[in-house]
């Protein structure tokens, strides 16, 4: 009997004196955070303003442990991600970030006072995924050198106050899934090289800028599951848009696009279709009763005219998806004459 228990202690043994171990090295505080990045870590926060959400980041403690906002790679002890969000903190992204190069994931975000540019040392991030600077005052140009981090799956760069035209440049960035350009000070045409990205699904919004000229027909071929250019000063035809196989979603309200309906053809599988507020004309296609997976349709504020073809899901909209036009009537509008 007693040697048995031994024995069972025994399986035990092993395991025991690794927790022993790894509890004296937690306790004794040998440091896993590696000392470059802990100085990174340290001037990033200075350049913060040293705000109060950072108050864990203190120089005799373990940015690996005790650290909010960051965390670290199990195996290598890397700093791998850094997310400093919510907060009136007054200051700017230090230069000092590039030195944090195993970082996948950088999130500035909801962070209204956060001023000055891009940093350039950000390309030393080679195996960064996910670039969040969003709803934040940063400003200056959409900096060239972005499209170096060949590893960027999403660039959110939604609610700031970056200016300048769109680098064409962006489409060089294969894996690129998300690119959210809304809400800046954006000036110039849509990049005609636009409709190549490479992957195979891209989410694009470009909303609330001031993109001028005409959308690019290269689009028409893109791989976009969701196009958003809404609110801008667009111009044109943009017709050849909602053929688009792969597309979704397509909002291009508030706008200045002139072009006849009529004769539209439109994706079948659409779900989401936004053209109010432009100067659009001729008639709703019957075509467009052949949606099934319509889920939300806006035409109002435009110069349609003539009568709302019956069927599909077109009367499960309500007159304000339909009103100010020029004549047009029908269900859910008041009845042709
Ligand atoms: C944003 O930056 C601009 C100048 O760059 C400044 O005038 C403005 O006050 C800033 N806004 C906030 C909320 O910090
Ligand atoms: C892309 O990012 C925006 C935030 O800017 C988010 O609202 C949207 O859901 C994202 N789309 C995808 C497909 O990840
Ligand atoms: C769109 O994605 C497909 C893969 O689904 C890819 O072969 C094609 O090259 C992409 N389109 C463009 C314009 O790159
Ligand atoms: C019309 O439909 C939208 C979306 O379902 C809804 O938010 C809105 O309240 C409706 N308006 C009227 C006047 O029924
Ligand atoms: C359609 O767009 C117009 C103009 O932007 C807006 O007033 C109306 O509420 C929208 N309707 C729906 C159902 O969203």
């Amino acid at each position: 009997m007693l040697t048995m228990q031994k024995q069972k202690l025994c399986y035990l043994c092993p395991s025991l004196v690794l927790f022993l171990f790894s509890s004296a090295l937690l306790s004794s505080g040998a440091e896993l955070c590696n000392p470059t990045e802990k100085e990174a870590l340290l001037e990033i926060k200075h350049s913060l303003g040293n705000p109060h959400i950072l108050r864990s980041w203190t120089p005799n403690t373990d940015c690996c442990k005790t650290w909010y906002k960051v965390a670290c790679d199990s195996q290598s002890n890397r700093v791998i991600w850094l997310k400093v969000q919510y907060s009136h903190l007054v200051g700017q992204i230090s230069p000092a970030i590039g030195r944090l190069t195993s970082l996948q994931i950088v999130s500035f975000y909801k962070l209204p006072n956060l001023y000055g540019t891009i940093p350039q040392s950000i390309t030393n991030l080679k195996n960064l995924q996910f670039l969040e600077l969003a709803h934040a005052n940063l400003t200056g140009p959409i900096p060239l050198f972005l499209t170096q981090i060949h590893s960027l799956t999403d660039l959110l760069l939604t609610d700031n106050q970056f200016s300048g035209s769109i680098p064409p440049s962006l489409v060089q960035l294969a894996n690129l899934e998300n690119l959210s350009l809304d809400r800046n000070k954006l000036i110039g045409s849509i990049p005609e090289n636009f409709g190549s990205f490479r992957n195979p699904i891209l989410y694009l919004t470009l909303s609330g800028n001031q993109l001028s000229g005409p959308i690019p027909r290269s689009l028409a071929n893109g791989n976009f599951s969701t196009l958003d250019l809404s609110r801008n000063k667009l111009a044109g035809d943009a017709a050849f848009l909602f053929g688009n196989g792969k597309l979704f979603e397509i909002d291009l309200n508030g706008n200045s696009l002139s072009f006849d309906l009529s004769n539209v053809k439109f994706y079948e599988y659409l779900q989401h279709i936004d053209i109010s507020r432009n100067k659009i004309y001729g008639r709703i296609p019957t075509s467009l009763t052949k949606l099934m997976d319509l889920h939300y349709l806006n035409v109002s504020y435009n110069s349609l005219c003539g009568p709302i073809p019956a069927g599909g899901l077109l009367q499960s909209f309500n007159e304000t998806s339909y009103f100010h036009n020029k004549c047009l009537c029908g269900a859910p509008l008041l009845s042709c004459k």
